[in-house]
């Protein structure tokens, strides 16, 4: 008895220590993100503080076509640890200790030079000079760059209709040669996506994204639903699409004039994994900068299908057979992946559905994502081009085997809450799958915007998006700077943190508890708020209210009845200022 008993509380100990451990990833995680605090003001530089931030994420990746090494490698061999097991966890001792480091010479870098930054970190981790300054001379361009901001400038004289040089579109910590800003941004060659960077970097998050479905599920997922933007694929030089192709087993291939317009199959043995199948919901933006780049990714599908191959080697090959056998028989019709828009429409329009409560059940949201995204972009078996055929059918079975849905954030200043695009897109195509599949998809997001790429399902990325942003008082005073405007933009936050829970229900109600403690029952907050954007905190509240009548949560009535009583008091006031009063009798 006596010993059951201490096995047990010796068991528990060892639960509690990892639930601790578990507890203090998550933590040093949300310490970590980089956020956003505040709006781009037009033809206004970055902040200290910001610039501070900034630079110390542009230090922590490789730049090997400037010579330049991650700081926080240089700092880890400098202290004589193992760069790799360092960064298999976001959390431990010597990770805490080397990013210390890091971000006191960053903070040194900003107030005295990289001669004051170079001596420290050599100082304190062994960093030879010679090897730290590439990084420095890199860190010196990019800040240079932030301070001199040609927004305005570039402006009037594209107004009077003059020149303005070229610059890449990306995001800076991915490719900081998009500074100085106020270019005119250029895309990429579509014959140049995937590049050979970016094909490397695709392996390990997909290698990620099964690994993490391997683990929850014991099995690897037989079709993924994939989402492809058109901005994303350039700042990344198409990573996304690499993802696509590695997922089906396939390498790009150029052909003599250095164009990615072939695929080469990647033997089993070399995979060492089934061929997973993929379904393509590609963006009108996509569909018009990458037109080449959708036919690679049929080519690759019709050549995955074709290869002979055990079914549970090659899902796509089984999904087609049994489809073939099944329905009209015809292989272009089993074969399609690649959906988008018709011709000339743009987006899946859940976003608006939702804005204005449009919709009855969760159903329809999904059945408009596929209303406006079934149309196939594929090369037939006579090798005619199909640009989008309205093909709902072949949408709908694609979907109905689809386990797993998925899509790439590749921006540390635009995540899954800040736009209505990444509910109007991956919450879309996940409820499709959900009525379709009759069973609720995993749904996952990467985030490729730290050196470890990181796989989270989407519960987890809605929590880390509402406590550092939504909760974040670093995040919301940032807003509040911004007077009308900021009011709409923390409105906007939890319109589309209230998508997820309408597309995937994937948000805790604890969610919306503090949201509602934090912006309309502190009373301060709510002053605060009314004097800025009266029109965002009855919108706000009509939201909260809504969110509970559609079962996502379920405050006690005294909450209820606050909401309520707001959303009346800002009816009435408006009712009767003056504005009003005349707008109402003209
Ligand atoms: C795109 O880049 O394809 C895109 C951008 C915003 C919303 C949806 C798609
Ligand atoms: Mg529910």
């Amino acid at each position: 008895m006596t010993e059951t008993v201490l096995m047990k509380s010796r068991i528990d100990v060892k639960e509690r220590d990892a639930r601790v451990t578990q507890l203090h990833e998550q933590l040093i995680e949300i310490e970590q993100r980089l956020i956003p605090t505040g709006l781009h003001v037009f033809g206004r530089a970055a902040e200290l503080k910001e610039k501070a931030d900034l630079l110390r994420m542009v230090a922590s990746f490789d730049r090997p076509e400037q010579g330049a090494r991650a700081l926080p490698k240089l700092v880890a061999e400098g202290l004589g640890f193992d760069t790799e097991a360092v960064n298999e966890s976001p959390a431990n001792e010597t990770r805490e200790l080397i990013d210390g480091i890091v971000a006191e010479s960053i903070k040194l870098f900003c107030e005295k030079g990289s001669d004051e930054a170079a001596a420290f970190l050599n100082k304190n981790a062994n960093v030879m000079n010679d090897e730290s300054a590439p990084t420095f001379a890199l860190l010196e361009k990019v800040s240079q760059q932030l301070d001199s901001n040609r927004e305005i400038d570039s402006l009037m004289r594209s107004l009077r209709g003059e020149y303005i040089e070229p610059g890449p579109g990306a995001d800076i910590v991915q490719n900081p040669f998009v500074l100085p800003t106020g270019r005119n941004t250029h895309a990429v060659n579509p014959y140049s996506v995937p590049s050979r960077a970016a094909f490397d970097r695709a392996k390990h998050t997909a290698d990620a994204l099964l690994r993490r479905y391997l683990d929850e599920h014991g099995r690897y997922p037989r079709a993924l639903a994939l989402v492809l933007w058109g901005l994303d694929n350039i700042k990344t030089q198409g990573e996304g699409v690499a993802q696509a192709l590695w997922l089906l087993g396939v390498r790009p291939v150029r052909d003599t004039l250095n164009r990615a317009t072939e695929v080469e199959v990647i033997p089993l043995d070399e995979l060492k994994r089934p061929r997973i199948d993929v379904v393509m919901t590609v963006s009108g933006i996509f569909r018009d900068l990458f037109t080449p780049t959708m036919a690679l990714l049929d080519k690759a599908v019709r050549r995955v299908a074709q290869l002979d191959e055990p079914p549970e080697m090659n899902y796509l090959r089984a999904n087609i057979s049994n489809s073939t056998e099944n329905a009209t028989g015809d292989f272009d019709d089993a074969v399609t992946r690649v959906f988008s828009n018709a011709p000339g429409n743009y987006g899946a329009n859940v976003n608006f559905m939702v804005m204005q409560s449009a919709w009855e059940n969760e159903a329809s949201l999904g059945d408009l994502f596929v209303t406006r995204k079934c149309f196939a972009y594929i090369r037939d078996s006579q090798g005619g081009t199909v640009e989008g055929r309205e093909a709902p059918q072949l949408m709908d079975a694609a979907l109905s085997r689809v386990e797993a849905t998925y899509q790439n954030i590749d921006s540390f200043e635009v995540g899954i809450t800040d736009v209505d695009h990444y509910f109007e897109y991956l919450g879309g195509i996940s409820k499709a799958v959900e009525t379709r599949a009759q069973a609720k998809p995993s749904i996952y997001l990467s985030d490729s915007l730290s050196p470890q790429t990181k796989i989270r399902s989407l519960e987890e990325t809605v929590r880390l998006e509402s406590r550092t942003k939504t909760l974040n008082p670093k995040w919301y005073e940032g807003m509040l700077k911004h007077g009308f405007r900021g009011g709409a933009e923390i409105e906007n936050h939890v319109t589309n943190t209230f998508g997820w829970s309408a597309t995937a229900d994937a948000v805790d109600p604890w969610i919306y508890t503090e949201i509602t403690k934090t912006f309309l029952l502190d009373e301060q907050m709510f002053q605060r708020l009314l004097e800025l954007n009266q029109y965002s905190v009855q919108s706000l509240a009509k939201r909260l209210l809504e969110a509970h009548e559609r079962g996502y949560w379920n405050p006690n009535e005294e909450v209820l009845e606050r909401l309520r009583e707001i959303i009346d008091q800002i009816r009435l006031a408006a009712e009767h200022s003056p504005t009003e009063r005349a707008v109402a009798s003209s």
